[in-house]
């Protein structure tokens, strides 16, 4: 079995998390706490890293969404299948993504999240595919712009393959 080519790695991957980590925690200085989403099961790896670079009091919620349709394309429909649990109304929530490709999942979840009338949404990805968009969705916090290619490790599959690698990794035509 060969291991997917290194897109970013370990130490870069580490390096970003605490540049953003230091940023996030400057710009909520002021506030008592705020509440990590972590978006299941993609960002459980960049959430657990970056909670830990935080200053600021935090607590932490999950919640789990899936696409409709099959296949590596998102639909643009996306479903619930998690919500969070703990109640964040008027709570400062930062939602923790592992990717943006369209923007639709994004999207989709900042409308959900509202809906619990927090106090403040902001949003954090890993990874943003740049060239993807087709939802106008306003990402606060960006770890690294990417192409197009279908990425693993550090939290993303493929098929659930490779989720634990500890780099970014490329899927190459073929595998599967
Ligand atoms: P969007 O709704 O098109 O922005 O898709 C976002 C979701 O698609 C992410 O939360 C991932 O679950 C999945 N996704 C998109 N691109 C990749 C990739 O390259 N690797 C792994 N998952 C991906």
């Amino acid at each position: 079995m060969t291991l997917p080519p290194v897109l970013i790695s370990e130490a870069d991957i580490d390096a970003r998390v605490q540049e953003l980590g230091a940023e996030i925690s400057a710009d909520y200085a002021d506030k008592d706490s705020i509440v990590l989403v972590g978006v299941l099961k993609g960002a459980f790896i960049f959430l657990a890293d970056l909670s830990r670079r935080l200053t600021v009091p935090r607590t932490i919620e999950f919640i789990a969404v899936s696409s409709y349709g099959k296949g590596s394309r998102s639909t643009g429909a996306v479903r619930l299948d998690l919500d969070v649990r703990g109640n964040i109304e008027n709570r400062h929530v930062l939602i923790v993504e592992d990717i943006v490709d369209t923007g639709h999942t994004l999207n989709y979840l900042i409308g959900i999240l509202k809906s619990h009338r927090p106090a403040s949404i902001r949003t954090a990805t890993l990874l943003h595919k740049t060239e993807a968009a087709e939802v106008d969705v306003h990402i606060d916090y960006v770890g690294f712009g990417i192409g197009s290619e279908w990425v693993v490790g550090y939290g993303l599959d493929f098929a659930e393959r490779d989720r634990t690698l500890p780099y970014i990794g490329i899927v190459q035509p073929g595998d599967g």
